[in-house]
């Protein structure tokens, strides 16, 4: 339903691609105004550095103009960079729809991106044109870095231990009153399942009972018209055309920041204070002592809910699929509830969620093998040095967690699905980028203690409640359509629990 912050610059680029051929002829002709654009922008950007003695990385070559290799990086990017690193190294570039990417691979060249300042590797500059028409302006990547960083301060402030402990509550009725129109069996999309039922829980958790208690099908339409902002037409066209898909998005902010607008105020008003991460929004204040006014909470709220949405659902059905295929790690995972909990299974806590610890390394494995932000991206403001390479000014710099949590020379058995890997010395440990999937650095994820507590909750009270199999024997392929990597046809079968 909705997307991850920072994920839409590169969904754009596979969306772009996966859909090459309904649309061709607007890709074609994007592409050449964007590469027309480029070139000429880079040429006088690049007059400083034609130092003969900089060597850039080296280059893949592509005989198709424009789109480059987007087609075969669209058809399966993991692939096509596991071999490009095979033959040329962690650091390379190569073309796709008019821009030049240079992937950094592996932990060491990672460290380019990952101690990185913004003023030189730049995040807004790739992300911004599709996330500020979706949050609004004031907030996220419409603002100098540094008041970014003041924002995810005030979020994280807000994202603590005592409001973790209502939190398991509130997200373990939602899963239970949730899951009642499955009935005792049958066969059903988990993945689906899994977005309705975070959305409930984000929105109750992240935004609070008076914004939950207003959402229901009309608003759930608002968050997905808002979430189709994340297009590739968004990515390649100017924001100023009058394509339905904008107007829709628009709309769909001005509605929401409405509703919201109505309860900040609210909130303002009664005086009561509520302990939860909206009052903890209305309370702060910048470093200058200026506090946030209702169109910036308004902002951060509904980038609270997008960052969450996509990541934690599809985490969630890759999780779920991993512990269908191993029938024997889903009981010791149903037996460490009761070990942990006690043999009725009370209501879960938020202090035995911490002791759940084979549940958590099944979460922590799922997200090595399918972490849900494929690729994160910057744009060079200025040259940059990896491996004795200078990538030049106007190369989007990227970093893939899922390449860098699989390679050969890092991980033992490195496709096995197996949480007891960290249990004992694995070699990527000493490898301080070698597991990334909430990323690192001033950039770096605020909401993985959330998508945790989240995440088990929801899944140990599914293990109470069902036993899931695969459909016969189907472990779903991956589906590069974005560059979410959710499971294609993603059907699981279930019965309910006898206890
Ligand atoms: C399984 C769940 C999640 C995963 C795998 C994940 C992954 C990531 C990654 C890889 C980044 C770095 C992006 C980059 O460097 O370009 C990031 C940043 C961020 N995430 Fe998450 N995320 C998750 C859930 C959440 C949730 C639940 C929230 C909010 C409650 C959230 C809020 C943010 C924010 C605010 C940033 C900072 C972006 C920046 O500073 O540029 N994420 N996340
Ligand atoms: C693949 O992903 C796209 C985009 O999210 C979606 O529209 C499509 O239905 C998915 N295909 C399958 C078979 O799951």
């Amino acid at each position: 339903m909705s997307t991850h912050l920072y994920q839409m610059s590169s969904k754009l680029l596979v969306d772009t691609v996966g859909k090459v051929n309904d649309n061709l002829t607007s890709v074609f002709l994007a592409a050449s105004v964007i590469t027309l654009t480029l070139g000429y922008i880079s040429k006088l950007l690049l007059r400083h550095d034609t130092d003969k003695d900089q060597k850039h990385p080296p280059f893949i070559p592509s005989s198709i103009p424009f789109l480059g290799h987007a087609i075969a990086f669209g058809k399966s990017p993991i692939e096509f960079l596991e071999n490009a690193y095979e033959k040329y190294g962690p650091v390379f570039s190569f073309t796709m729809v008019g821009s030049t990417f240079t992937y950094l691979l592996g932990s060491e060249a990672a460290t380019l991106m990952f101690n990185s300042k913004n003023e030189d590797l730049n995040a807004e500059d790739v992300y911004s044109r599709l996330t500020t028409p979706v949050f609004g302006k004031g907030v996220a990547y419409d603002v100098p870095n540094p008041i970014f960083l003041e924002q995810k301060k005030m979020l994280k402030t807000g994202l603590n231990m005592a409001r973790f402990k209502e939190h398991v509550k509130i997200i373990e009725d939602e899963t239970i009153e949730y899951f009642q129109r499955w009935g005792d069996s049958g066969e059903k999309n988990l993945f689906e399942a899994l977005s309705e039922l975070i959305i409930l829980t984000a929105s109750s958790c992240l935004h609070g009972k008076e914004i939950r208690s207003l959402l229901d099908e009309h608003v759930a339409q608002l968050y997905a018209d808002l979430d189709g902002g994340f297009s590739h037409a968004a990515w390649l066209l100017p924001g100023w055309l009058p394509l339905p898909s904008f107007r829709k998005r628009d709309k769909a902010h001005r509605e929401i920041k409405k509703i919201f607008f109505n309860v900040i105020q609210k909130r303002r008003q009664s005086g009561e204070k509520v302990d939860d991460i909206l009052q903890t929004l209305i309370d702060a204040t910048y470093k200058n002592g200026r506090g946030l006014n209702d169109d910036e909470i308004a902002g951060m709220l509904i980038g609270l809910l997008l960052a969450g949405q996509h990541t934690s659902s599809t985490t969630s059905a890759w999780l779920g699929f991993f512990l269908s295929r191993d029938k024997d790690l889903q009981e010791r995972c149903y037996s460490e509830q009761k070990a942990v909990c006690g043999d009725h299974l009370p209501p879960l806590q938020l202090d035995q969620l911490k002791d759940l610890s084979l549940l958590e390394r099944c979460l922590k494995e799922t997200l090595r093998l399918r972490p849900p932000i494929m690729t994160m991206m910057r744009m060079a403001r200025s040259p940059q040095t990896a491996a004795g390479f200078t990538i030049p000014v106007g190369h989007q710099v990227c970093v893939s967690p899922t390449v860098n949590h699989r390679l050969q020379d890092t991980w033992a058995e490195r496709m096995e699905f197996n949480p007891d890997r960290y249990l004992s010395d694995n070699p990527a440990a000493g490898e301080k980028f070698a597991y990334v999937p909430f990323g690192a650095g001033r950039h770096r994820c605020i909401g993985e203690n959330f998508a945790y507590v989240q995440i088990k909750t929801i899944w140990s009270t599914m293990l109470r409640m069902y036993e899931f199999d695969l459909v016969d024997g189907y472990f779903p392929t991956i589906n590069y359509t974005t560059m979410i990597h959710t499971p294609h046809n993603p059907v699981i079968r279930y019965s309910r629990r006898r206890q």
